[in-house]
């Protein structure tokens, strides 16, 4: 007997197919359809601050309140009420429709809106929270280790007020991706320098204990730019990935299974069973998945869950345990091919 059941983040699981934040996810009808498509747990399309501002900003126009301090004080803290109230709604709402964990998701940029949301996510009832954290450091003077410590916050800080899992959506645009990985992986304590202030109990000026994320989900495939060259401007690319985008999540997740403790939410690329087989050969605790359904119908869950299950049986696994991390570095007697850059011949007969 096959048995797909998994735990992520602490929450029991049926299966490790996980449906995306997506406008997939945005409704209760979306949700509904994906639980009884079979998913394993579902992400909520995330809550936007930018969002919130800006229809906090358009009421203000409306209202005359523009350059008078007070109105415009009072719309952002209404905005804030306002915006949030629908998707705190739509948790309340899925959590009682479905019997699967409704994950929500976050994604801010000031630093109070954070926590703020945070506690509000987590008292509307979701079963965890997914942050979704995104930085472009375009410009010379943006110092590395600042850009991190920003993520390193944020996750600190919400974990310092809310009870509920935490996972961290994040990009690979750092420039030591492994370091970072420990950091956001394991709770650990560190002395000064550090920009981050000191916030938490027993914490001081000299003294932090920097919370590790209970998942990592790597990696977001984020809005893409193009330019049309017949009218000289840029477009949007294509926001559906294909399954050859799944290499860069597939390396990492197989670099970091056992070697960090958050569990590791695989995402990008993975379009049918085979891909969902490879993360969880690297490692992953879970998949995410969203251009397929995308593309396929929610549907396609049932079809991958089946792809799955049957070579599974074919191999003759009982328990994704049995198999899950199989091919991840830590279990590798290569270790460093898991490390290679470059196209060299003698490996893979290119010139
Ligand atoms: C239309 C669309 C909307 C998305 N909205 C969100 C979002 O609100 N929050 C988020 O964290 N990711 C969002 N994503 C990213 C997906 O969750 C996912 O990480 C990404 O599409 C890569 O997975 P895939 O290859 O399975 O599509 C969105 C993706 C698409 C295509």
């Amino acid at each position: 007997m096959t048995d797909l059941a998994t735990s992520y983040m602490g929450l029991k699981l049926r299966n490790p197919l996980v449906v995306a934040s997506s406008s997939l996810t945005g409704n209760l009808a979306g949700v509904k359809q994906a639980a009884a498509a079979g998913a394993g747990a579902i992400v909520l399309k995330s809550l936007f601050e930018e969002q919130i501002a800006a229809e906090t900003a358009a009421m203000g126009r409306h209202a005359d309140y523009a350059g008078h301090t007070e109105g415009a004080e009072y719309l952002q803290g209404y905005g804030m009420e306002l915006g949030p109230n629908d998707y705190l709604q739509l948790i309340n709402q899925a959590v009682k429709a479905v019997d699967v964990p409704i994950i929500a998701s976050l994604n801010c940029f000031s630093r109070s809106s954070w926590s703020d949301y945070a506690k509000k996510i987590a008292a509307a009832g979701a079963a965890a929270l997914e942050l979704n954290i995104g930085l472009l450091p375009t410009r010379g003077g943006q110092k590395g280790r600042a850009i991190e410590e920003h993520y390193y916050r944020i996750l600190h800080e919400i974990k310092l007020q809310v009870n509920i899992p935490i996972a961290l959506k994040i990009g690979p645009y750092f420039s030591s991706f492994g370091e970072v990985a420990d950091h956001l992986g394991r709770d650990r304590v560190e002395a000064p320098p550090f920009t981050v202030g000191w916030c938490g109990p027993g914490e001081t000026p000299s003294r932090i204990c920097w919370s590790k994320a209970d998942a990592l989900v790597l990696f977001n495939r984020y809005y893409q730019l193009d330019i049309d060259i017949d009218n000289l401007e840029l477009v949007a690319g294509n926001p559906l990935s294909t399954s050859s985008e799944i290499n860069m999540s597939l390396r990492w997740i197989a670099l970091l299974h056992k070697r960090i403790e958050s569990d590791l939410a695989a995402t990008t690329g993975i379009h049918d069973g085979r891909d969902a087989i490879k993360q969880l050969l690297a490692g992953a605790t879970v998949v995410q998945v969203c251009s397929t359904l995308m593309i396929n119908g929610m549907d396609q869950i049932g079809r991958m869950l089946g792809e799955i299950e049957s070579w599974m049986q074919t191999h003759e696994f009982d328990r994704i345990e049995q198999f899950r991390g199989h091919l991840s570095q830590a279990r590798s007697k290569h270790p460093e091919n898991y490390e290679r850059l470059q196209y060299i011949k003698l490996f893979v007969g290119l010139e």
